[in-house]
């Protein structure tokens, strides 16, 4: 085992979203108060399992709010924790279930300048790394010098600059990535990818951003809920802790029993695990594809 366990919260801040059992998880229970409730009981119990790195954003409806009363109740100190949170999407559901649209992108400076003090009027001096959420190729986001130059300024003042991945061109988006600097010095501190039994192309990209320096951190490793049924969380989320190249797996746990299954990963051999489940892996447009079709629950 190479990585720690990390808990994501993009399943806990919001009434939606496209894991696969979320109605059921959430007992239905979508009220803002048993939301809260229920992030701050997988928080505690992420707490007793050693569990210290916590990632939210901007999109993730109510969940940067829930994570910061959390951390103030238990009067958790910002040097006992890592709180990473994103910019570039919206959160436009309206607390529903099912809407036209949940997120909306937008990866522009206005959209930094707007959410970066949101988040920090949430999360203050517990955030430490912000990333920009969901950079593809299709993004404009890397070639743009306002953007950057906005980001180069953060990174001089202190706060860690990392992004997030996805779709089938991972690989590709973090290569163009690590060849960005800003004013003559590198920009990123961490990159959040997904990597799973059944995707894995981007590990050659993220072995190279962990020799450059940075935090790795691994999402979507049950494949939203999928590879629960196919092999067990503990397998996948094991398989994934195993890689060279991760520093935290994020699980993405909605009850305090789930997460404590997922955390019966430690104790397993993750490394042959992946090489067993080989077979599973499939190309990554079919991966892609298949996740743009689970339905919002
Ligand atoms: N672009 C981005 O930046 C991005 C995108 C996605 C995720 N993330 C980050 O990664 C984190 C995790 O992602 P994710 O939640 O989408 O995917 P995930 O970790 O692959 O899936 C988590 C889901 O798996 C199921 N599960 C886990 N343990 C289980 C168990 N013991 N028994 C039954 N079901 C179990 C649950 O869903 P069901 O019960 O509903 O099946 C749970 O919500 C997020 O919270 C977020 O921090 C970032």
């Amino acid at each position: 085992m190479t990585a720690v366990l990390g808990l994501g919260t993009a399943a806990l801040g919001r009434p939606g979203y496209i894991t696969l059992w979320h109605a059921t998880d959430l007992d239905h229970a979508y009220s803002e108060a048993a939301m809260e409730q229920r992030c701050h009981a997988v928080l505690d119990e992420a707490w007793r399992l050693g569990v210290r790195w916590f990632d939210a954003a901007r999109s993730y409806g109510r969940a940067e709010a829930f994570v910061a009363s959390w951390l103030a109740a238990r009067a958790i100190a910002p040097s006992e924790v890592t709180i990473s949170s994103k910019w570039g999407y919206r959160y436009v559901a309206n607390w529903q279930v099912q809407a036209m649209h949940h997120e909306r992108k937008d990866h522009s400076l206005a959209a930094l300048a707007e959410q970066l003090p949101e988040s920090r009027a949430l999360l203050g001096p517990y955030l430490s790394l912000y990333q920009i959420h969901s950079v593809t190729p299709e993004s404009s986001v890397l070639s743009d010098p306002d953007v950057l130059a906005r980001l180069g300024e953060l990174r001089d003042a202190g706060l860690r600059i990392g992004l997030s991945l996805s779709g089938p061109r991972q690989r590709e988006t973090l290569e163009r990535a690590l060849d960005l600097e800003v004013t003559g010095k590198p920009l990123w501190s961490a990159v959040q990818a997904t990597w799973n039994l059944f995707e894995r192309s981007v590990a050659p990209a993220l072995v190279r951003a962990k020799q450059a320096g940075l935090t790795v951190m691994i999402k979507e490793v049950v494949a939203n809920g999928r590879l629960v049924a196919r092999v067990g969380d503990a397998i996948a989320i094991a398989a994934a802790l195993a890689q060279p190249f991760g520093d935290v797996v994020l699980s993405g746990a909605v009850t305090p029993a789930q997460l404590a299954s997922n955390a019966r990963a430690r104790e397993l051999d993750g490394a042959a695990l992946a090489d067993q489940y080989a077979v599973l892996i499939e190309a990554p447009e079919l991966y892609w594809a298949t996740r743009a079709k689970l339905a919002w629950n």
